[in-house]
C-alpha cells in the first residue's frame, strides 16, 4: 500500500492525487483520499485504480490545504469502496490511511463494538479512527490521544490521521516504510520519495516507534512517550526525471531501456585497475566468512541464485533461499562466521526482512543489497551495498535485477578474495573489462525488433518454457516469472537437466521453450533442447552467435558474445523485452499486473 499526506499553502488536492499516481506502484486496488477543510472532512475513496478516484472527484474538487491518501494492496478485506482508505470514526471526526496490519485489530474492535462502535469495513485499519476518536475524549492534548492510539497497536503500520477542525496531520511508524518531504512552506509525508520528489529531495526517514506532528510552520517528533527527538535531513539524488516515464509506453519498457544507465550507475567506481573497489567493502573485510545464506524474494531471489552461482564457482558454501521459507525454519548452522545477504530492491520487503532479522539474531553478520537508501532493510543490515538502479516503478522488476545481479557478482568477487579457502577466478581481469563493457552490450541489443517478432509469432502458445543451466538457471527462472507477471500467460523456468526429469511431459508443439546457451556446458543443453524439439517444442535459442550450438533453433534471439558470467544478464534484457511485447500484444496492464504490488510489506 501507499501513503501520501501533505500539509502547506493553497489546496492539497492535485498534490495528493499526483502523489498517489507516483506511489501507483505500491498497490492499486483502491484508492482514497481525506481533506480537512476546517468544516469537515471529505473523504473520497473508491475500488479501482487511481483514475476511478479521479473520476469521482471531477465536478466535486474538495477544498483544503491539508490532507491523506491511500493507494491499497489488500490484505485484510476484498478491494471494495467501503474497504479502501481513508477509514474514519464514529463521528467522522477522524480520518486514517495505513500501510500494514494490525494484529491485535480483532481485539481491539470486539473492545470498541461493546463500547457502542459501529464499523463499516473488514479492513484492520479502521480500528485506528475509532480508537483516536475515544482517546481524544479523555486525553489533555491531540499529541497524547494519537500517541495513546498507537501505544495500542500490535503490529506493522505506518499510519497518516486527520482530526476534524485542525490544521495538522498526525504521523506514526512501526515497521512499515514512512518519509517526511520538507519543501519551503509545506510538508509532505509518504511511503516513499517518489511521492513527493516534484517537489522536494528533503527528506527525513522515521525509524520505528517515531510519531510526526506536521503543522503548517513546522513538524515536531516525538518518541511514544511524547519525548522530543531529533532526526537528521537527509537530500535524495534522484532526479525527479527518473521518475517520470520520459515518453515510453510504460515505465517497464523505459525502465528495460534505461538499464545501460542504470548498469552504468551500478559498476562506477567499483571497479579500479583490474580491482574491486566497493565502497565500505575494503580487501579483507570478509576474511572471517565460511558461509553465506542469501535471502529474497521473487525477482531478488533470482539475482540471489546468480550470487550463489557467482560464490559456488569460487568454491565457497553459499545458498540462496527464499525469504519466506527462510522465517521460522532451520537453513542450518548460523554463527558469526554466516554472511546473510538480504537482497532486496525496496528494502522493505516483509519476508525479507523477517529473514534478515533472523539471520541476525542468530549471530549471523548481515549485509543488504538494495537499491532504496534509508530502507528498513539498510537500516538494519550491518552494513549495506547499494545497486544505485534508480527507482524502479514498473511492478515487474527489470533494471534492478540487471544491478543485483551485477552488485552481487562483484560482492562475490570480494568474498572470494577474502575467504582464504575461496579460489577467485583465475581470469579475473578479463571478466571485469567484460563487465565494463556490460552497458555497451545491453545497448547494443536493445535497437534488434527480433524479441518483438518472436513474442508475436508464439503468441497463443499454451504455455512457455525457459530453461538454462548454471547462471543461466537463475536467468530462466526470472524469464518465466517476468513472462507470466505480465501477459498472464503459464510460463515456468527450469534447470535445462530437469527438463527430463519431469516437465518434459507438459511438452508439446503448444509449448515454445526459450534455451539459454553461454558457452559453459552449452552441449548439455543443447542435448536437453533437442530432447525437447523431438516432441515437437519449438526452440527458441538465446545466444550469441558464436554459440551457435543453437542452430538447430527454430527461432534465434542473438545476444553480443561476451564471458560466459555476463552473458545470461543479456539473455535476460532480451527476455524482458519478449515478455513485454508478448503482454502488449495481449492488451495487459503492463505496469500493474493484476493482483500484484511492487512492494509487499505484509508477510
Ligand atoms: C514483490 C514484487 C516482485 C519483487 C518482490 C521482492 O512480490 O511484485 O516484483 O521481486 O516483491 O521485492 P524486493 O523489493 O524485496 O526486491
Amino acid at each position: 500500500c501507499g501513503i501520501i499526506a501533505r500539509i502547506g499553502e493553497g489546496d492539497a488536492i492535485t498534490k495528493l492525487v499526483t502523489g498517489l499516481e507516483n506511489l501507483e506502484y505500491r498497490g492499486y486496488d483502491s484508492a482514497g483520499v481525506a481533506i480537512q477543510n476546517g468544516s469537515g472532512i471529505s473523504v473520497y475513496k473508491r475500488s479501482g485504480q487511481i483514475s476511478d478516484l479521479k473520476d469521482t472527484i471531477v465536478g466535486n474538487v474538495p477544498q483544503g490545504n491539508v490532507g491523506i491518501g491511500h493507494t491499497r494492496w489488500s490484505t485484510h478485506g476484498s478491494p471494495t469502496d467501503a474497504n479502501a482508505h481513508p477509514h474514519t470514526s464514529e463521528t467522522d471526526q477522524v480520518a486514517v490511511v495505513h500501510n500494514g496490519i494490525i494484529e491485535n485489530y480483532a481485539e481491539l474492535k470486539e473492545w470498541l463494538k461493546s463500547q457502542g462502535h459501529e464499523f463499516t469495513s473488514e479492513t484492520d485499519t479502521e480500528v485506528i479512527p475509532h480508537l483516536f476518536e475515544r482517546h481524544l475524549e479523555t486525553e489533555a492534548t491531540i499529541e497524547d490521544a494519537f500517541r495513546k492510539t498507537i501505544r495500542k497497536l500490535e503490529g506493522s503500520y505506518a499510519v497518516a490521521a486527520l482530526v476534524d477542525g485542525v490544521d495538522a496531520i498526525y504521523a506514526a511508524r512501526q515497521g512499515s516504510p514512512l518519509i517526511l518531504g520538507l519543501d519551503n512552506d509545506e510538508y509532505y509525508l509518504a511511503s516513499d520519495v517518489p511521492a513527493f520528489l516534484d517537489h522536494t529531495d528533503k527528506v527525513v526517514y522515521f525509524e520505528d516507534g517515531d510519531v510526526a506532528v506536521l503543522k503548517p510552520n513546522g513538524v515536531t517528533m516525538t518518541d511514544l512517550e511524547g519525548n522530543q527527538i531529533n532526526r537528521d535531513v537527509k537530500q535524495i539524488d534522484w532526479d525527479p526525471e527518473d521518475a517520470g516515464k520520459g515518453g515510453y509506453e510504460h515505465y517497464m519498457l523505459k525502465e528495460i531501456y534505461t538499464q545501460p544507465n542504470a548498469l552504468s550507475n551500478t559498476i562506477e567506481g567499483r571497479i579500479q585497475d583490474n580491482e574491486i573497489c566497493l565502497e565500505d567493502f575494503p580487501k579483507g573485510t570478509f576474511s572471517g566468512i565460511d558461509d553465506v545464506h542469501f535471502v529474497a524474494c521473487g525477482t531478488s531471489y533470482h539475482a540471489a541464485l546468480y550470487g550463489q552461482q557467482m560464490l559456488n564457482r569460487a568454491g565457497i558454501r553459499a545458498q540462496a533461499f527464499r525469504a519466506s521459507e527462510y522465517v521460522g525454519s532451520n537453513p542450518g548452522p548460523v554463527s558469526d562466521k554466516t554472511l546473510a545477504i538480504a537482497v532486496t530492491q525496496s528494502g522493505e520487503t516483509a519476508d525479507t526482512l523477517g529473514a534478515l532479522r533472523q539471520a541476525k539474531s542468530q549471530g549471523a553478520r548481515v549485509v543488504t543489497v538494495t537499491n532504496v537508501v534509508g530502507s528498513t532493510a539498510a537500516r538494519e543490515a550491518d552494513d549495506s551495498l547499494f545497486i544505485r538502479a534508480g527507482p524502479e516503478i514498473g511492478v515487474a522488476a527489470t533494471k534492478t535485477f540487471s544491478s543485483q545481479a551485477v552488485t552481487l557478482s562483484l560482492l562475490a568477487l570480494r568474498l572470494a578474495e577474502d575467504i582464504e579457502t575461496a579460489t577467485p577466478p583465475e581470469d579475473k581481469a578479463e571478466l571485469l573489462r567484460s563487465l565494463e563493457v556490460l552497458p555497451e552490450n545491453v545497448e547494443k541489443l536493445l535497437t534488434s525488433t527480433e524479441a518483438k517478432r518472436i513474442a508475436s509469432r508464439y503468441a497463443g502458445s499454451k504455455s512457455y518454457f525457459f530453461i538454462g543451466r548454471g547462471l543461466n538457471n537463475a536467468v530462466a527462472k526470472e524469464g518465466a516469472l517476468k513472462f507470466k507477471e505480465i501477459t498472464y500467460e503459464h510460463a515456468e523456468g527450469f534447470a535445462s537437466g530437469e527438463l527430463k526429469h519431469g516437465p518434459l511431459a507438459l511438452v508439446t508443439p503448444d509449448t515454445p521453450i526459450f534455451v539459454l546457451f553461454n558457452g559453459e556446458n552449452d552441449t548439455k543443453t543443447l542435448q536437453n533442447a533437442k530432447e525437447a524439439q523431438a516432441r515437437g517444442a519449438p526452440v527458441i535459442a538465446v545466444a550469441s552467435e558464436k554459440h551457435s550450438s543453437a542452430d538447430i533453433a527454430d527461432s534465434f534471439l542473438e545476444i553480443p558474445d561476451t564471458h560466459p558470467v555476463w552473458s545470461g544478464l543479456l539473455a535476460n534484457v532480451k527476455l524482458q523485452l519478449v515478455s513485454y511485447h508478448a503482454a502488449r500484444n495481449l492488451g495487459r496492464p503492463i505496469d500493474k499486473p493484476r493482483n500484484l504490488a511492487k512492494s509487499v510489506t505484509v508477510e
